[in-house]
């Protein structure tokens, strides 16, 4: 069997991988996408691999690198449509509710006019978000009209073309935190509860993890959420509503994971090492 990673940085995440591809007994070749010229035509080298894990830290980098392997008919963990309906907030609205998977209500307008329209029938408060966007930023909520109309008028006047497309989601009313589980090969292996004082409760932005039992609701979900995008391995992150329970808000196709293994007691990176070896091996279909 022979795999390579691509990568555009090796962080924590990508060494503790290529550490658990070693531990299990499989060589993989990590591969530096900033140094690779691709011919989209012939795979040269390429086709002596049967599977890549794309780690690319950058979304353009695993979409233009993915969807060229895969055009070789190279098996790549994630496949590039997890990765495009990960990577995009209304893509993945669709793939869940076309699921039936709770996840909240959203609206979406082209224009500033109508994306004040589109608020207004969320109600308040109300979450703006770029489709596309991480970390939570310019993730927004906005309590009555004349926030909306400011913060519409800047993404519209000042942002990119791709910010001039209003996604605006309900405010689910969470307590404090929010849960992300992983999962790996359509089983949800670990959790964590991300809290914050401040609503926007990512790690990235100063809110503290902590280990989470796996419910049964969270093992369900977390797997069909998965599976509604074809996920081979990724984190979904969910919100917990008073009163309908978990709903799945996003999920990330590649995944961060060094501050979840101590908190979790679980191995993440060498279970998605061993998962990648299934799907290679064809023992696992996805
Ligand atoms: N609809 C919502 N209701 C309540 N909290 C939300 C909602 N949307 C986002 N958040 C909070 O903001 C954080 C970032 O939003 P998210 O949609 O995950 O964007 P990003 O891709 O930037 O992480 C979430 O982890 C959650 O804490
Ligand atoms: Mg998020």
């Amino acid at each position: 069997m022979r795999l390579a990673m691509t990568y555009t940085r090796l962080r924590t995440e990508e060494r503790l991988l290529l550490d658990s591809f070693e531990s299990i007994g499989v060589s993989i070749d990590p591969i530096d996408l900033r140094s690779v010229v691709f011919d989209p035509t012939n795979p040269g080298a390429w086709a002596e691999y049967d599977a890549v894990v794309d780690r690319s830290l950058s979304l353009t980098n695993s979409l233009t690198s993915v969807r060229i392997l895969e055009g070789h008919g190279i098996r790549c963990v994630n496949p590039v449509r997890t990765i495009e309906t990960c990577a995009d907030k209304l893509l993945t609205t669709i793939a869940l509710h076309g699921a039936g998977i709770p996840t909240p209500e959203v609206r979406v307008a082209l224009e500033e006019e109508s994306g004040i329209e589109a608020v207004e029938q969320i109600g308040y408060p109300a979450v703006l978000k770029p489709t596309v966007g991480s970390w939570g930023r310019l993730v927004a909520r906005v309590n009555d009209r004349d926030a909306a109309e400011a913060i519409i008028e800047h993404r519209t006047t000042l942002g990119s073309v791709q910010q001039g497309v209003i996604y605006v989601q309900e405010h689910i009313n969470k307590p404090g935190r929010d849960i992300r589980a992983f999962v790996v090969g359509n089983q949800v292996v670990a959790a964590i509860a991300r809290a914050s004082e401040h609503w926007v409760t990512n790690t990235a932005r100063g809110a503290s993890a902590s280990g989470l039992t796996i419910t049964d609701d969270l093992r369900d979900l977390g797997a069909r959420a998965a599976q509604a995008v074809g996920a081979d391995i990724c984190a979904v992150d969910l919100l917990e509503d008073p009163e309908r329970g978990l709903m799945v808000n996003e999920i990330n196709h590649s995944m961060e994971f060094r501050n979840s293994i101590d908190t979790t007691g679980v191995n993440i990176p060498e279970l998605v090492a061993q998962h990648v070896v299934n799907v290679c091996e064809g023992a696992v279909s996805c």
